[in-house]
């Protein structure tokens, strides 16, 4: 395919997943009622892209379950060639679920006669209302890695709307075997009251105070953005953008233009995984980790976003397309959304001398998706500042997992939400993989902490501090954990281009508030979702090294992705280095959290250091109003 329109990064739109699918049951011997578990653009090499070789082969990844034959295969399509150029059975993992599975999970639960005997002897009559929840089954090794499984949970709904969560049927687990649709187990650890408080959360309930008056965002001359296909411009900045299904939001060859020069930062940035491993030991929760990329698929599960509510002001939108079970394409409408935001001041100063005050203020771009899972919502936020600064916000709201708590007792794992309600205590990780090509394709990456220096003949007056800069040479050294009272951040040097002092031109990787897996390493959680037993890894950039705890993370028992590859030490000097970067949460449950938990905020923001000359903002003009 030459079609000049086409980008190589453009994701397949809805003839090309047809064409994949085709191409794959015309020459693979698919067996009836084999699923497509995913199609997705399969990228071209970096090179192809950065050296825009022209008629670039479009290709696609696909992955399909064959449920009769217990089978999965993950190949690649020439969409070009009309070929299968790969093609591999998984032999360990599974791919992700799909949306197929949970009806069929959820109709097979509910037709099953323990199950309801089970939630009947809850005092529960009308078996139709109950929701059911399936979840990824982990990997505990009671099962083996050829049946693919899920999870069940229940929980009451007293009306259409209402929420499930405040009514959980506690210790009722039903497995079910995706590949057949029977239910291999019942486990019903004893009864415990089914919590009656609502948890409605809609206006009819709760009612509505008087609200606050009208704020309207308004841009007359329209935004300062221009879009061309999946590529944006804006106050200098280039950004391309593509929804994955297992990624969801995901940047291409951003960059800055400066002076009439291109110069490049990140060539991809994406959620490699993520994860949420729960800290009870209770029968209905112990084995909760969701990897909402890898089994889900984030980017599958984003919301169409909605004018106003979701985001306000001058909005732009984007549709993204996936694939159903059959390989059909649904189209999700406004999956991603496109606006700028004023961000209070941006520089100021007032001259005391003269009482002239200067002052500009910062606008930010900002491109969004939300994601639903389950009982989560997850909110994706890529910012891009005047200041040549990019930041990274996840924000996580939803609705906590819940667990009924028996009579007279105090969670020993989790915290009380609501009367005989608690939620279990958990963790939120999202590791996101940075392919960085600061000013090129060879980057180095140090560590800097900025700690007091030894008192001596060199520190008289035993006040100052200096930084401590430890260069990340190879993969291994590379396994770091984020440190705020070193005021620690990774600095992604370019040493073959310098500023005007001389020095390389970098951008500073700046943590947020963050955290660590607190499972213990050998545990199942430990081994499968390793990536988060540290904050950073660095790794030379392979292209099939795109997920953080492997290619196949549902059902698998572990080991794989960043663990395995950094095993191999590879050097990082002056390389193409990828580095990931794992937000951490530990989430305590407050009461404020139940039913509907205000915004969490959580992130990291890449910085210039040492890229721009001076303030790159310097020369923004004044606000037209504030002229005097
Ligand atoms: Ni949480």
């Amino acid at each position: 395919m030459t079609d000049a329109t086409v980008h190589p990064l453009d994701p397949l739109g809805p003839d090309e997943i047809r064409d994949a699918v085709r191409i794959t049951r015309e020459l693979k011997d698919l067996g009836e009622r084999a699923r497509f578990a995913l199609v997705a653009l399969e990228e071209p090499s970096k090179q192809e892209v950065l050296e825009q070789l022209g008629g670039t082969e479009r290709r696609a990844r696909v992955q399909v379950v064959d449920p009769d034959a217990r089978r999965a295969w993950d190949g690649v399509v020439s969409l070009s060639a009309k070929d299968v150029l790969a093609w591999d059975e998984i032999e360990a993992g599974q791919p992700p679920f799909t949306f197929g599975e949970f009806r069929l999970a959820v109709a097979a639960v509910r037709a099953d006669p323990r199950w309801q005997d089970a939630v009947r002897a809850r005092g529960v009559q009308d078996i139709d209302s109950v929701q059911i929840d399936p979840w990824s089954v982990g990997a505990f090794g009671a099962e083996p890695e050829t049946r693919r499984l899920a999870r069940c949970v229940s929980y009451v709904r007293t009306t259409p709307t209402d929420n499930g969560y405040a009514h959980p049927i506690e210790g009722l687990v039903a497995t079910v075997d995706l590949q057949t649709g029977e239910v291999v187990e019942v486990v019903d650890a004893g009864v415990v009251p089914v919590p009656q408080e609502t948890g409605a959360y809609d206006a009819e309930v709760v009612g509505a105070r008087s609200g606050p008056r009208t704020l309207d965002i308004v841009q007359p001359e329209g935004p300062t953005f221009e879009v061309e296909g999946q590529e944006i411009r804006w106050m200098g900045w280039h950004i391309r953008f593509s929804m994955t299904q297992t990624e969801g939001l995901v940047l291409h060859t951003v960059g800055f233009e400066d002076h009439g020069r291109l110069r490049p930062i990140l060539y991809r940035a994406s959620l490699s995984e993520m994860v949420v491993p729960y800290g009870d030991t209770a029968p209905g929760h112990w084995w909760k980790n969701a990897f909402d990329a890898g089994e889900y698929g984030i980017g599958k599960m984003a919301n169409s976003l909605e004018l106003g509510c979701d985001c306000l002001g001058e909005i732009t939108y984007f549709d993204a397309w996936f694939a159903d079970d059959d390989g059909e394409p649904v189209r999700i409408g406004n999956a991603v959304c496109l606006h700028e935001e004023d961000f209070g001041i941006l520089w100021k100063h007032t001259d005391g001398w003269s009482g002239r005050s200067e002052v500009r203020r910062s606008r930010r771009l900002v491109l969004s998706s939300i994601s639903t899972v389950g009982n989560y919502d997850y909110g994706f936020y890529w910012y891009f500042y005047l200041d040549g600064t990019i930041q990274l916000e996840v924000k996580s709201t939803g609705i906590v997992q819940t667990a009924a708590l028996p009579p007279g007792e105090t969670p020993a794992h989790g915290q009380r939400v609501a009367p005989d309600l608690y939620a279990p205590h958990h963790q939120h990780f999202f590791c996101f993989r940075l392919d960085v090509d600061v000013d090129g394709v060879t980057n180095s990456v140090q560590e800097v902490d900025v700690v007091a220096s030894e008192s001596g003949p060199d520190n008289p007056y035993g006040n100052a501090f200096e930084l401590r800069r430890t260069p990340l040479r190879s993969e291994r050294s590379a396994r770091r954990r984020a440190d705020p009272s070193a005021s620690r951040s990774w600095w992604i040097l370019n040493e073959a281009e310098h500023n005007r002092l001389g020095e390389p031109v970098g951008y500073r990787l700046v943590p947020g508030p963050t955290t660590c897996l607190l499972a213990a390493p050998n545990s199942s959680i430990g081994r499968r979702a390793a990536f988060a037993t540290e904050t950073l890894w660095v790794t030379v950039n392979s292209p099939e090294q795109r997920h953080a705890a492997g290619s196949h993370p549902n059902q698998h028992p572990g080991g794989e992705g960043l663990p395995a590859w950094t095993a191999a030490d590879r050097s990082l000097e002056s390389t193409d280095v990828v580095l990931w970067y794992t937000v951490g949460i530990t989430h305590v449950a407050r009461p404020e959290d139940w039913p509907v938990m205000p915004v969490e905020c959580s992130g990291f923001s890449l910085k210039p250091q040492g890229f721009f000359e001076r303030n790159p903002a310097i020369d923004l003009p004044a606000a037209d109003h504030c002229h005097r």
